[in-house]
């Protein structure tokens, strides 16, 4: 079975924010992407709007055609924008406004009543939920009793370990993604995620369905162009 990509398409709003016009035109580049093979788009909207916009997000829901996942914390600003634009899936995430990119994943203990407050929002708007966690199985544990239909895991960690250690940087995902199953959750990763490490991730990581890349990816887009990136992309994922 084939693992789902999603691209995250913030750095393009990154250079074209550079820049102050349109180009790179964001909607134009998520477009693409689909038509390009990717199963769908992300967009992580911070507070600053420093990459995505708010008004982006809103854009983007008419033209991406496959899955829309919006991430981003949980504030009260957030939620109405995601609850106006209807997206497929909502990934929450703790990362604060100062935040150069997200850097772990929740603590659900500490963030329980908030976070089941928030997915029963959303899931009463029939959006798809999943919250961003490492892979402490306590926590995962924590996290089904928030109600959210899926997890998706932090994967820095086994990114920083996989040179040096692949089989540790991936032993403790597994115990993860198992644990997450029997519990009833969906399991997405990602973060940090690129052509050298995704292979061996996606070979042993059971019952993975999506993964979100955008860094790395727009890197590679660089060199090969958009077309054959989101082609070798999916062919590590397949
Ligand atoms: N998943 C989440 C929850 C993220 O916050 C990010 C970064 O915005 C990503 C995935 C993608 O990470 P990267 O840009 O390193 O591929």
């Amino acid at each position: 079975m084939s693992i789902k990509l999603s691209v995250n398409v913030n750095k393009i709003a990154t250079i074209r924010n550079a820049r102050g016009g349109n180009l790179p035109h964001v909607e134009h580049v998520a477009m693409d992407c689909e038509t390009f093979g990717a199963d769908g788009i992300t967009v992580h909207p911070r507070p600053d709007e420093r990459h995505i916009r708010y008004t982006d997000v809103t854009a983007l829901r008419s033209v991406v055609k496959k899955e829309f996942n919006i991430e981003g914390y949980p504030s009260d600003r957030f939620v109405e924008l995601v609850v106006s634009v209807l997206p497929t899936q909502v990934t929450l995430v703790p990362d604060p406004p100062e935040a150069l990119t997200s850097n772990g994943g929740w603590d659900v203990k500490v963030h329980f009543d908030a976070l089941s407050a928030r997915i029963a929002v959303f899931k009463k708007y029939g959006i798809r939920t999943s919250i961003f966690v490492g892979t402490d199985l306590e926590n995962i544990e924590q996290a089904s009793k928030t109600g959210t239909d899926r997890i998706e895991l932090y994967t820095e960690p086994y990114a920083t370990l996989y040179s040096s250690d692949a089989t540790g940087a991936v032993a403790p995902f597994i115990k993860a993604a198992l644990l997450a199953h029997d519990l009833g959750l969906g399991v997405n990763a990602g973060h940090d995620l690129n052509l050298n490490n995704l292979a061996w991730f996606k070979q042993h990581i059971p019952f993975l369905e999506e993964v979100s890349i955008g860094h790395a990816l727009i890197c590679d887009a660089l060199y090969l162009g958009l077309e054959r990136t989101i082609t070798v992309y999916k062919q590590q994922l397949k």
